[in-house]
């Protein structure tokens, strides 16, 4: 089969799901991971004959595609903030909106840095992957930083991400609402606080459900994902109080936010003794994120 007959195929079989530029990009993005191809080689090398082996790997690829699994799971990488992250189904897959929230903290400790001289300490609660981290790690000099999350499959893969992308990162196996504080942290802080606190915690209601594709719900993490409807802010509100007791004078907290909840969650912060509580939305436009400080 040449990669010309392939592509048909792939385009037959995924037409009634993918609009055809997707199924497209799903093709570049196996043809570069199999065969080596540029975007390019796929028009002048579309004659190129595929062997056996890489046959069967294109067919079990068509058939993930087909269950609507994720390309990102298909391939095991992704891309966050231009760099290379492994992901897996422990792992939630990184979001555009989560690279702004980065490009915000980054600005911020341009700020911090001409405070202080001192190393900024760094702390990100629900970590996953570690592309928070990680991406801040290659964006900041002199940085103490830590991850926390409760999945310790999450974890490894975090931890392979740090080795890919040659950075040094503590992360740490916790369940975040069942801990009274973080001082355990501190033997390997260089710093007794933290400069700043970040996190993108699970805060998709279990009402939200029913607008969300398939491939998110079957696929991804759902501990990652959902929250009660009851008490859908919870974390927010325990992490809030984590950081009135570890942010240090100038330390400032980062939340990426449930778009329908802005309002709510800025409320618990403001209520918490948090004075500047700035809202800030997403290249789409929806209330994403949150930057408080006391
Ligand atoms: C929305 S995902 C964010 C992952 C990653 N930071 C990102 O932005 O792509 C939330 C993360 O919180 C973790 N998590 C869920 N419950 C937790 C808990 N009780 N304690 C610590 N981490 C938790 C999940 O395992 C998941 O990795």
């Amino acid at each position: 089969m040449t990669v010309k007959e392939c592509k048909k195929v792939f385009s037959e079989v995924l037409k009634d799901i993918f609009p055809s530029t997707e199924i497209d990009t799903f093709f570049l993005f196996l043809v570069e991971e199999y065969l080596g191809f540029t975007r390019v080689d796929l028009v002048l090398k579309s004659d190129f004959i595929i062997d056996e082996n890489t046959k069967n790997l294109f067919n079990k690829a068509l058939k993930r595609l087909k269950n609507q699994e994720p390309i990102q799971y298909i391939l095991g990488k992704t891309e966050f903030f231009g760099l290379p992250f492994l992901v897996d189904k422990n792992t939630l897959i990184p979001r555009p909106e989560t690279e702004e929230l980065v490009a915000w903290i980054i600005d911020e400790v341009k700020i911090l840095n001409k405070k202080s001289s001192t190393k900024i300490t760094l702390l990100d609660i629900g970590t996953g992957s570690g592309c928070i981290p990680i991406s801040l790690a290659k964006n900041i000099n002199f940085a103490t930083i830590s991850g926390i999350d409760i999945s310790e499959k999450a974890l490894k893969v975090a931890l392979k991400n740090a080795e890919l992308n040659q950075v040094s990162i503590s992360f740490f196996e916790m369940d975040i609402l069942k801990i009274a504080d973080l001082c355990f942290l501190f033997e390997y802080n260089s710093k007794s606080n933290f400069d700043i606190i970040v996190s993108n915690p699970p805060y998709v209601r279990e009402l939200e459900k029913k607008a969300m594709n398939k491939n998110v719900l079957e696929n991804e993490p759902h501990q990652a994902l959902f929250v009660s409807d009851e008490n859908p802010l919870v974390f927010y509100e325990k992490i809030a109080d984590l950081a009135l007791l570890h942010l240090s004078k100038d330390g400032v907290l980062f939340f990426e936010i449930n778009q329908y909840l802005g309002n709510q969650t800025v409320d618990i912060l403001l209520n918490k003794g948090f004075k500047n509580v700035e809202l800030r939305k997403d290249i789409f436009g929806n209330d994403r994120m949150i930057k408080a400080t006391f």
